[in-house]
């Protein structure tokens, strides 16, 4: 027989994963409602929340707009690479992880041109080769880089890269699907032509939708460029500047709690305050699990906040899936390892999750270890 599911005063485990993540209450509450695509106050909380995610940028409303793409942050990286690099163009991919990878699959499944440099997981890009790439091959169009490489938790220097790129007449995208809202981006400064994220990650939204911050001038010369209706970036914004609308249906309920996920970061204190919640997360992680004599995968002048990649411990007796079994049933959820050539497991500190939360996380490995 069926489980009689436990609502109200339920209490979901808690997650220590790079999304979708634990949200507020009051965030999901806000999606008790039932709003038409058409209606004018669905129409007004898109126009709100696409202002809010340009001052999450530390924009201006006149130089960037922010555009909502139905689907996962995957969605939202392929309607970049399908409707902003020319039909003749080149894209030149930094890799130094699985996301990275995943821009350049992209790439290549669009029939982009495409040329690569591709770095060990736990080292940044080396920025006179990326310079000296772009002095040589002057058709090179784009420049992609991810953020927070959640596949380590490395943070790339997007900021220097950016002004590498600015030498070149190249475009600048940057995926910050993990880092955007709690690792401060400030978007001119950074020259980013385009940054994508997603409502799951750290605006502590549900999942439902990506969204892409473009810089208004190099979306507008984007016309003709797109290889997809559904992800014609260009369309999409000119549909939202038209009517205010989505054209084709959207996550109506993801949204509504994305607007009051809004409110809780603006609450917090913005980015900064977001961002020392997660540090604190994170500072009491790693103090906590060095002490039980685990160790990270990265150096930590490497590490960002996001999330951490540890490594198995060497112990003939560890066996990650027991181990992530067992803190599941005391409810916290972990996640697996995805660096290529070491044996680690990760821990997001990014949701609503609060340094007791931690605490109680490290007591729960201590005891399961143990
Ligand atoms: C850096 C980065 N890029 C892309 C993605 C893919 O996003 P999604 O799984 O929402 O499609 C993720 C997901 O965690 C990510 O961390």
């Amino acid at each position: 027989m069926q489980k009689k599911p436990k609502i109200p005063g339920w209490k979901d485990k808690t997650l220590f994963t790079p999304g979708p993540l634990t949200t507020s209450r009051t965030v999901k509450q806000a999606m008790l409602r039932d709003l038409g695509s058409r209606d004018v106050e669905f129409i007004s909380l898109v126009k709100e929340i696409r202002q809010k995610l340009v001052e999450v940028g530390q924009a201006n409303q006149n130089d960037y707009t922010a555009v909502i793409m139905q689907g996962s942050g995957t969605f939202g990286l392929e309607a970049v690479v399908s409707s902003t690099v020319p039909p003749d163009g080149k894209m030149l991919v930094i890799i130094n992880g699985a996301y990275g990878k995943r821009i350049a699959k992209i790439a290549s499944i669009l029939k982009v041109d495409t040329v690569t440099l591709e770095y060990p997981e736990n080292t940044t890009p080396g920025l006179q080769e990326i310079q000296d790439t772009l002095k040589a091959d002057a058709n090179i169009t784009n420049v992609s880089v991810v953020h927070c490489e959640t596949t380590t938790g490395i943070i790339n220097p997007i900021k220097e890269i950016g002004r590498i790129v600015a030498k070149s007449d190249a475009k600048y995208f940057v995926d910050a699907m993990s880092s955007f809202g709690a690792v401060p981006v400030h978007l001119a400064q950074c020259n980013i032509d385009y940054l994508v994220s997603s409502a799951n990650k750290c605006i502590e939204g549900v999942p439902g939708f990506s969204f892409v911050l473009c810089k208004l001038s190099s979306l507008n010369e984007t016309a003709g460029y797109a290889r997809s209706l559904s992800s014609d970036l260009l369309d999409q914004y000119q549909g939202f500047e038209k009517n205010g609308q989505f054209r084709f249906t959207p996550p109506t309920h993801a949204l509504a709690a994305f607007r009051q996920a809004l409110a809780e970061l603006e609450a917090e204190g913005g980015v900064a305050g977001r961002a020392k919640r997660y540090r604190k997360n994170y500072e009491t992680l790693i103090a906590g699990m060095r002490q039980m004599g685990f160790k990270e995968y990265l150096r930590p002048e490497d590490q960002g906040y996001i999330i951490t990649s540890f490594l198995y411990p060497q112990d003939d007796n560890f066996r990650f899936d027991e181990f992530y079994e067992r803190l599941n049933e005391k409810g916290y959820v972990i996640y697996p390892g995805k660096v290529s050539n070491a044996d680690c497991f990760r821990i997001g500190n990014i949701g609503r999750i609060f340094e007791p939360d931690v605490r109680a996380l490290l007591a729960a490995i201590r005891e399961t270890i143990r």
